[in-house]
């Protein structure tokens, strides 16, 4: 399973200044709200006081990556949780796109929807929590009944992970979990990198090694809203998908087995479509999923052009994810339900985020035919996605 990546040539992209201190290392403990500033507009990062806690017997903190034209981006070691990342829409405003919480507690309550999280060891669904490895059988925990997601009861979204800041622009997060862990099988060593590029993207790589057989799957659950968080429905964001096809749900969101054509079904994002434009159609892949909820298949997946393309209808922010991962779950954000208040003060009512997860097939522990999520001892699990902001003109 392991991937080669090249990186894509950097855009130098002048936007606006920052009025925060300290922004090359982690955060300062400061009581108040931080903000940065251009001409238009002011973009609220969370107070760093929120992440500033003990948790699990580590210590949180909270971080924060700059490019060279002054785009943000902010972390914690928290679930590996990226909080906010603010981008210039059409009139070069700074726009928060990704949604995040004030503090751990926020993320603590809205756990269930794994906003801007690190999720592991297993991204997605395995099926009843149990899978045959080599002839052993492993059971996991059964947190969304009658399946196991995003890792079980206590995900790589709910550890501390250790935090490096390399440079400005860049931190690595790197946990061990423990064999069996979750159920799991293996002692697995776990980096995952941000790096906010020059060229306005967040390159999230992966690596991962065992000293036992396992499955391993690992993936980011960002929530973008391209017009700004809390500022409404995703559903005329304008979605383009390079897949031909996706992998079919049971009403568990367990899939079927089968890769199904999306010609001619609500699923065909291969020509520029809104994410509402067929949301409530007739058809009962959307009603298993309350919406989309589903993996689809990538023509292709070497990094070196887009495999989804999003754009905010009233920002003109584009969106474009690169991935060497085979698959995608797009989920358009069914079970927001407005129960939790996100950083900028709005709910998080329904459909106002959607997240576009760079995956593995899930259940491919049970499902042969998928490309294989199995890492050997000796072997490295090492997988890349890109997105890339900027604006369409
Ligand atoms: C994934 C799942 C969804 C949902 C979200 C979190 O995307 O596929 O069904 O559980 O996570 O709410």
């Amino acid at each position: 399973m392991n991937t080669i990546f090249k990186t894509f040539p950097a855009i130098f992209l002048p936007v606006c200044i920052l009025s925060l201190a300290a922004c090359n290392h982690k955060a300062k403990n400061t009581p108040t709200t931080s903000t940065m500033t251009d001409s238009s507009t002011t973009v609220t990062l969370p107070p760093s006081s929120g992440f500033e806690k003990t948790i699990d017997g580590k210590k949180a903190h909270f971080y924060i990556l700059k490019n060279k034209s002054g785009v943000q981006a902010s972390l914690t070691n928290y679930g590996a949780h990226l909080i906010s990342l603010a981008v210039p829409d059409k009139t070069g405003k700074l726009i928060d796109v990704v949604i995040g919480f004030a503090d751990i507690e926020g993320y603590k309550k809205a756990m269930s929807a794994y906003y801007g999280a690190t999720i592991g060891r297993y991204g997605n669904r395995i099926a009843k929590g149990h899978f045959i490895l080599e002839g052993h059988s492993y059971d996991l925990f059964i947190n969304n009944k009658p399946n196991t997601l995003h890792g079980g009861e206590k995900g790589f979204n709910d550890v501390m992970w250790d935090a490096q800041q390399i440079n400005d622009q860049t931190i690595a997060f790197t946990y061990l979990s423990k064999d069996m862990e979750e159920g799991y099988p293996g002692n697995l060593n776990c980096k995952v990198t941000y790096e906010l590029t020059d060229d306005n993207a967040i390159k999230i790589s992966y690596e991962a090694t065992t000293d036992k057989t396992t499955v391993v799957n690992l993936t980011n659950h960002s929530y973008f809203n391209l017009n700004g968080v809390g500022s409404g429905s995703i559903l005329n964001h304008v979605v383009q998908l390079k897949a031909a096809g996706y992998t079919p749900v049971d009403t568990t969101l367990i899939p079927t087995g089968q890769i199904a054509p999306v010609a001619g079904t609500p699923f065909d994002f291969l020509k520029p479509a809104t994410i509402g434009s067929r949301i409530e159609a007739n058809d009962e892949q959307l009603k298993n999923g309350k919406g989309y909820d589903h993996n689809f298949v990538l023509d292709k997946h070497d990094i070196t052009a887009p495999v989804a393309t999003v754009i905010g209808d009233k920002s003109g922010i584009k969106l474009e994810i690169f991935t060497t991962e085979p698959g995608l779950q797009f989920y358009s954000g069914n079970f927001m339900a407005g129960g939790n208040t996100m950083l900028g003060g709005k709910a998080d009512d329904h459909r106002t985020g959607f997240a576009m997860e760079t995956q593995h097939f899930p259940d491919s522990p049970n499902k042969p035919q998928f490309p294989s999520t199995v890492l050997k001892p000796g072997d490295v699990y090492k997988t890349v996605t890109i997105y890339k902001f900027s604006v369409e003109k």
